[in-house]
């Protein structure tokens, strides 16, 4: 075939698989036989192979779906942080002095008058809006720059994005002044928040735990016209007195207010303690009511004049203090309770609630944590119960209405037998959860222990809680070592797969030999063995088998790790069950040595520092692997030391303005490729094809999750503290 009939027939497949693939990933609608699809991407691989010069990084043949698949996106959200260029603020943004108590509001008007000697002020009392700050500046009325706080002293630029936000003027009105700063929030309102949570679950990804990591996650995407999807709103709160020639804040923000900027209108000026405690009092009932969320009020002196006496410490403003709401709670009537076996056979008690409207959501279940809990609560089933939040997106019962209870209530049962299985429970004096000890017959355990294994951040293989469910019921795998084994003829056999789901599937699995040995660790589901934990005793071993000869006196020299987990580690990996799984899953070709990331496959970029932008084959976190064990480090901006930037598709324009000035080079991803060793291309080539096919939905496939975050690691857990177990409720 002639070069120009390659080009025109190329870009026809491109396109035609395209639009097949999001009608089959997106609208689950698909136009096409997947043997036709396949043929058409093999007519399309063949002319890409034998025309070179027309390769491209986001062909269909690199990128099943991922264009057009939400785990892109929540990919982009994890790794978002290295697209966006640092630039120094201004004038720091600090922090706020916070309380719970009027008493200390008290004191804080108490300083304030003594420091200001007599000099009459007054208070500007606001909410606190809880998203996530942001500083704007403009210039001769236009918006030039959106910094989010970052460290304070720095904060990533992220003004593309910011003028998606509809409620963010671009243009002024009015006798603005030539330039100046004006900082708020960026706030995610409640029913956007449902919105994009709803379509996460409907997408089997993690949904966000509460609008404020939803705001800052979306604040932080690399797409732009993904942000303004999102629904996020502005509002503006502090002009920093030095750029502004006001006398008061509060008419700075009213000046804001009328050249356009939004500013709350939820602000009262009070003269005094009583009219500050007034409110505090209505806001911390209003509050429920209100469309993004708000955890309290800041109190501001408002005449600038005071606040400049007044000053900074490091850290937060003398002129300012936030008085914090404590945690909302809901009150609702208890239906009955579930016991959720984990993968650790830890049994929790699961309420389930007449739903009610929690801080924004709607709240149908709840932890009760354990037997214990369930005591100390004196719960019935029948009872009025409190319900709270906290950082995590599982709700848990806090108290019960005592005058609320019916004399027929009856007192729950802590079962004593397995649920699932039916095994007598056990529980060690040290625990505070009932057990199951049948860990190799109990389905939920056996489940659960492979939904860990194929979660995204273990293995991340293509199966998701259906498939792990047929492997179960069809006997095809018991343990992880068992999905190795498991032929394209066997899984063409179950219900539902096509040769298209089979292949992703086996690509995945494939690719998930690629994983560094720090996650292999995490995915072998060591009970207390988190991610952290997982990375130190990786990085500190160096292999399993280092790992296994450790005493458990030598497991203690790792960070973090007590005698629980030192115990628990060397108890794993000397039961002759488990040394068997892993001699299997060494066989299958998993990594079971290197330090994670430190783990070199060649020195082709030693000594470089290679910054990426824009997105990928695999995802941004993969490509930095990649470029770590080539030798290379992975830079976050690009600077006179940057060797080269490699830039995926939509690369940051910030960046390539930076290269160009500075005269780096910029590398594709074909080109950056071709710059690794022969042989590990072959091994990322098959990593590239098994990892995109993972961020692609295979029709009704789902994608992994991770199921049960029983052993969460806790980046700052102090020695030997007990892990918090919780089930996965939603
Ligand atoms: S004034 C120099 N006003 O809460 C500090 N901050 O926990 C100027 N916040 O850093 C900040 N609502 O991100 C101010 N009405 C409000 C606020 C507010 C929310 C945030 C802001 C601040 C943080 C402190």
């Amino acid at each position: 075939m002639e070069e120009q009939a390659a080009k025109i027939r190329i870009d026809e497949l491109r396109e035609i698989l395209r639009e097949n693939s999001r009608r089959y990933y997106v609208d689950n609608a698909p136009t096409m036989s997947d043997f036709e699809f396949d043929q058409l991407m093999h007519e399309l691989e063949r002319l890409e192979a034998e025309f070179p010069q027309f390769d491209s990084p986001d062909s269909p043949t690199r990128r099943v779906g991922s264009d057009l698949d939400a785990p892109m996106g929540a990919n982009a959200e994890a790794g978002a942080r290295q697209g966006f260029v640092q630039r120094p603020h201004r004038y720091p943004m600090l922090s706020l002095g916070n309380t719970y108590s009027l008493g200390e509001i008290e004191e804080f008007a108490a300083r304030a008058d003594k420091t200001l000697d007599g000099t009459a002020f007054t208070y500007s009392c606001e909410l606190k809006f809880d998203g996530t700050a942001i500083c704007l500046t403009y210039r001769d009325g236009k918006l030039v720059q959106a910094l989010t706080r970052g460290d304070g002293v720095q904060g990533d630029d992220v003004t593309d994005n910011v003028r998606r936000i509809s409620s963010i003027p671009q243009q002024l009105r009015g006798d603005y002044p030539a330039e100046f700063e004006i900082r708020g929030e960026i706030l995610m309102p409640y029913a956007a928040f449902d919105a994009l949570n709803r379509e996460r679950e409907a997408q089997e990804e993690a949904p966000f735990a509460n609008p404020r990591n939803a705001a800052s996650g979306s604040l932080k995407l690399i797409n732009p016209e993904e942000v303004a999807r999102r629904g996020l709103i502005c509002t503006l709160y502090h002009i920093p007195a030095e750029s502004v020639t006001f006398d008061s804040h509060s008419q700075a923000l009213d000046a804001a207010a009328r050249w356009g900027l939004p500013v709350s209108g939820e602000r009262r000026i009070c003269r005094n303690i009583g009219e500050i405690k007034d409110y505090i009092d209505h806001w911390d009932q209003a509050r429920k009511y209100l469309p993004y969320a708000t955890d309290g009020i800041v109190v501001k002196i408002n005449e600038l004049a005071c606040q400049r006496a007044l000053g900074y410490t490091a850290k937060s403003p003398r002129w300012a203090v936030a008085y914090k709401f404590k945690a909302e709670q809901a009150c609702t009537e208890l239906l009955s309770i579930d016991y959720q076996v984990g993968r650790t056979g830890a049994v929790t008690p699961v309420a389930n609630l007449a739903p009610v409207q929690l801080s924004g959501t709607v709240v149908k279940r709840a932890t009760l944590n354990n037997a214990d809990q369930m005591a100390l609560l004196d719960i019935r089933v029948g009872d009025w119960v409190f319900v709270e939040k906290g950082g995590e997106i599982i709700p848990k019962i806090t108290g019960i209405d005592p005058g609320h209870r019916s004399a027929g209530a009856q007192a729950p049962v802590f079962p004593d037998r397995c649920p699932d299985c039916g095994t007598p429970l056990v529980k060690a004096e040290t625990e505070a959860k009932w057990f199951c000890p049948n860990q190799d017959g109990c389905p939920m355990q056996i489940k659960g222990r492979l939904l860990h294994f194929v979660s995204r951040k273990a293995m991340d293989i293509l199966a998701g809680e259906m498939t792990i469910e047929q492997f179960y019921a069809s006997g095809l795998a018991r343990t992880a070592a068992d999905l190795y084994d498991i032929s394209k003829y066997q899984l063409l056999s179950l219900e539902g797969w096509q040769d298209r789901a089979a292949q992703r599937f086996l690509d995945s699995l494939e690719a998930s030999k690629q994983v560094p040995f720090e996650r292999v660790l995490f995915a072998l589901g060591i009970r207390y063995v988190g991610e952290t934990t997982a990375k130190g005793l990786a990085r500190h071993f160096g292999s399993i088998d280092a790992l296994s000869e450790a005493s458990q006196e030598q497991l203690l020299e790792v960070d973090d790790v007590g005698e629980v987990i030192a115990r628990s580690v060397f108890e794993f990996l000397h039961a002759p069950a488990h040394q068997e799984q892993i001699a299997r899953l060494r066989a299958a070709g998993l990594r079971f040595e290197g330090a994670g990331q430190d783990a070199a496959v060649s020195d082709a970029l030693a000594g470089k520092t290679v910054v990426i932008s824009g997105n990928f084959s695999i995802s941004r976190e993969r490509m930095k692997d990649l470029i770590v064990a080539h030798g290379g480090k992975a830079g976050s901006s690009v600077s006179a030391k940057t060797a080269f930037l490699l830039a995926g598709t939509k690369p940051g324009p910030e960046k390539l303005r930076k290269c160009e000035k500075l005269g780096i080079p910029v590398l594709s991803e074909e080109e950056f490729r071709a710059l690794l060793p022969e042989g590990s291309d072959e091994n990322t080539g098959r990593e590239r094809q098994g990892l995109s096919a993972a961020f692609a939905r295979v029709g009704s496939e789902e994608r992994s999750v991770a199921p049960i975050a029983e052993e969460r690691s806790l980046p700052s857990r102090p020695k030997n503290e007990e892990l918090i177990e919780e089930p996965t409720l939603f």
